[in-house]
C-alpha cells in the first residue's frame, strides 16, 4: 500500500483570507468543484461561525461537492474550542458523506496573553472540551495548535497529547507567522511524531513570511507528515501560505526524496486550477510563478531554446503537459456556430446554458473578429466573465461604451448599462479615459464605488492578445474584486470595474458582509 500524502486545500477558507479577496458563495462553489475536479483529499470550506456567508459556502459545498461518493473530497470546516463554534461548524457539514471538524487554539505565550488572555491550563482544557465536542459529531478530527512554531515545545507537546487523547484523529502543526526554518520546523514534526503516543496523522500547514511555505511543508513531509495544507497559487493570509502546485509537483518530481510517498492530485488540472482561483479572486499569478506561471515553460535565451527544441528535458524537469500548461489551442473562428462552442467548452469542464451560454457566445463571436488565435485560456477567461459566478446574475450588463481621449481635450466616456431590461446611461469625464469609463459606470449604476487598486496584463501573447485587467474597489467598507477581459484595455477596465460595481450589489443583496471575528479569526 503506498504511503499517501493527503492533501488538505485550504483556499476557500486560509486563501481567501487575503487582503481584497471576498468570494461569494456561487464562487466559492465553483472553486470547490474544480478542486473536486483536481482531486484533492480535502477542500476546506470555511470556517461557519465567521459569517452567514461562510455558514452557507460550507453547507453548499459539503451538499453539492461533498456528496459524491467515494470520488469526493472530503468537506473541512474550520472551528474554535467554542461548543457552540463546533456544533455550528457541523450543522454546516453534516449533509456531506465524509465530514472534518479542524479545531484549533493558540498556543503561543504571545497570542495567549494578547489574543485570548487565557492561562496555559484553560488553554488545556479548551483544547480537551473542544476536541472531544467534535468527535461527538464525526471519527474525523483535526485539532491545529495555532502559532505552533513560537510556542514552548513542552507545553505543545502537552496540548497536543490531551487533543489526541480527546479524540483527535489529526494534529496539524501550524507554523502560523511564517517562522520557521526547513530543517528546523523538519525536526519539529520529527519530535511530533516521536513524542506523542496515540493514532493520528500529522499535517504541516506553512505560511509564507519568509518565503519558506513550500520548503517547510516538504521538510514536514520528510520527517513524517502525511498531510499538507496548501493553497491554490499560494494565497493566504500576508506572504500567503504553501502553494498546492509547488508541494504537489515537487513531491512527484522527486520521488527519490520522498521514497514510496504518492499524491492523488490530478495534476493535468493544475494550470486551470490556478486560473479559475486567479480568475475569481481577483489575485493575478506571477508570471515567474513555479508551476503555473506562464513564464514556467518559456524559454528566452538562444541556448535554452536550441536545446528545448532538441529535447524538452535540457531545461524541463517538469512536463508542461503534465501540469496542463500546454496552452491548448482551439479550433475555433469567427465561422464556427452555437454548438461546436459549447463542445468545446464541455471538453474544458465548463458547463454553460441557457442566457450564459447565449452571452459567452456573443463575446467569443466578437472577440474572433478582433482576434486570430483564440486559445483555452482566452475562452476561459470570457465565459468566466460572462456567467460571473456559477448561478449569478449579474445586476447590471454592459450594452455599449463610449470614449474619447488622447494628448488634447478632456478625456469622456459613455456608457449604457441595462438593468431589469431598463437602459441606464451617463457620461463622464475623467483623468483618462479609463477613469471616465468607470466614473460613467458609478454615475449610471449609482453604486459609489472606489477604484484602490488596478491591475493590467495579458491573457496569452502576441499584439492581439486579451488584456486582463483586475481591480480592487472599495465600496462604504466592502472591499471586491473584479476582472475584466478584452482586446481594448479600456474595455477590458470598464469590464472590471463593473463586474466589481455587481459584486457589491451581490454583497448587499445578503448583507454578508464578512464580520471580524475578534481576537480569533486565524
Ligand atoms: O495559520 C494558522 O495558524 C491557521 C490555523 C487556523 C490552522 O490558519
Ligand atoms: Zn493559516
Amino acid at each position: 500500500m503506498a504511503d499517501r500524502l493527503t492533501i488538505f486545500d485550504t483556499t476557500l477558507r486560509d486563501g481567501e483570507q487575503s487582503p481584497g479577496i471576498s468570494l461569494d458563495v456561487a464562487e466559492k462553489l465553483e472553486i470547490a468543484e474544480q478542486l473536486a475536479r483536481l482531486g484533492v483529499d480535502y477542500v476546506e470550506a470555511g470556517f461557519p461561525v465567521a459569517s452567514q456567508g461562510d455558514f452557507e459556502a460550507v453547507e453548499t459545498i459539503a451538499k453539492e461537492v461533498g456528496t459524491r461518493g467515494d470520488g469526493s473530497p472530503v468537506i473541512a470546516g474550520l472551528s474554535r474550542t467554542h461548543l457552540a463554534d463546533v456544533d455550528r461548524c457541523w450543522e454546516a457539514l453534516r449533509h456531506a458523506d465524509r465530514a472534518r471538524i479542524h479545531v484549533f487554539i493558540s498556543t503561543s505565550p504571545n497570542h495567549m496573553e494578547h489574543m485570548l488572555r487565557m492561562t496555559p491550563e484553560q488553554v488545556v482544557a479548551e483544547t480537551r472540551s473542544g476536541v472531544a465536542r467534535a468527535r461527538e459529531h464525526t471519527g474525523d478530527v483535526e485539532f491545529s495548535p495555532q502559532d505552533a512554531t513560537r510556542t514552548p515545545l513542552d507545553f505543545m507537546m502537552e496540548v497536543l497529547q490531551a487533543a489526541v487523547d480527546a479524540g483527535a484523529t489529526t494534529l496539524n502543526i501550524p507554523d502560523t507567522v511564517g517562522y520557521g526554518i526547513p530543517w528546523d520546523f523538519g525536526a519539529l514534526i520529527q519530535y511530533v511524531r516521536r513524542g506523542i503516543a496515540g493514532d493520528f496523522v500529522i499535517s504541516t500547514h506553512c505560511h509564507n513570511d519568509l518565503g519558506l511555505a513550500t520548503a517547510n511543508s516538504l521538510a514536514g513531509v520528510q520527517a513524517g507528515a502525511r498531510q499538507v495544507e496548501v493553497c491554490v497559487n499560494g494565497i493566504g493570509e500576508r506572504a500567503g501560505n504553501a502553494a498546492l502546485e509547488e508541494v504537489v509537483m515537487a513531491v512527484n518530481t522527486r520521488p527519490d526524496q520522498f521514497p514510496g510517498v504518492e499524491v492523488g492530485v490530478r495534476t493535468e488540472e493544475l494550470a486551470r486550477t490556478s486560473r479559475l482561483v486567479s480568475r475569481l479572486t481577483g489575485y493575478p499569478v506571477q508570471f515567474n510563478k513555479a508551476v503555473v506561471g506562464r513564464n514556467a515553460f518559456a524559454h528566452e535565451s538562444g541556448i535554452h531554446q536550441h536545446g528545448v527544441l532538441a529535447d524538452t528535458s535540457t531545461y524541463e524537469i517538469i512536463e508542461a503537459s503534465s501540469v496542463g500548461q500546454q496552452g491548448a489551442q482551439i479550433v475555433l473562428g469567427k465561422h464556427s456556430g452555437r454548438h461546436a462552442f459549447r463542445d468545446t467548452l464541455q471538453k474544458m469542464g465548463l458547463s454553460v446554458e441557457g442566457d450564459a451560454l447565449n452571452a459567452a457566445f456573443t463575446r467569443f463571436k466578437e472577440l474572433a473578429d478582433r482576434k486570430v488565435q483564440i486559445t483555452e485560456a482566452d475562452l476561459e477567461a470570457i465565459v468566466a466573465e460572462e456567467i460571473g459566478g456559477v448561478g449569478t446574475e449579474p445586476a447590471f450588463t454592459l450594452e455599449a461604451l463610449e470614449v474619447t481621449g488622447g494628448t488634447v481635450g478632456v478625456p469622456r466616456a459613455r456608457v449604457v448599462l441595462v438593468r431589469d431590461g431598463d437602459k441606464l446611461e451617463a457620461s463622464c469625464d475623467g483623468d483618462g479615459m479609463i477613469d471616465a469609463a468607470c466614473a460613467a459606470i458609478k454615475a449610471a449604476s449609482g453604486i459609489e464605488a472606489t477604484l484602490t487598486d488596478f491591475n493590467v496584463s495579458s491573457v496569452t501573447g502576441g499584439i492581439d492578445a486579451l488584456g486582463d485587467v483586475v481591480v480592487q474597489v472599495d465600496c462604504d467598507g466592502v472591499k471586491v474584486s473584479g476582472r475584466g477581459v478584452s482586446t481594448d484595455v479600456v474595455e477590458a477596465s470598464a469590464r472590471a470595474f463593473l463586474n466589481a460595481t455587481n459584486k457589491i450589489v451581490g454583497v448587499r443583496a445578503t448583507k454578508d458582509r464578512r464580520k471580524p471575528i475578534d481576537q480569533v479569526t486565524p
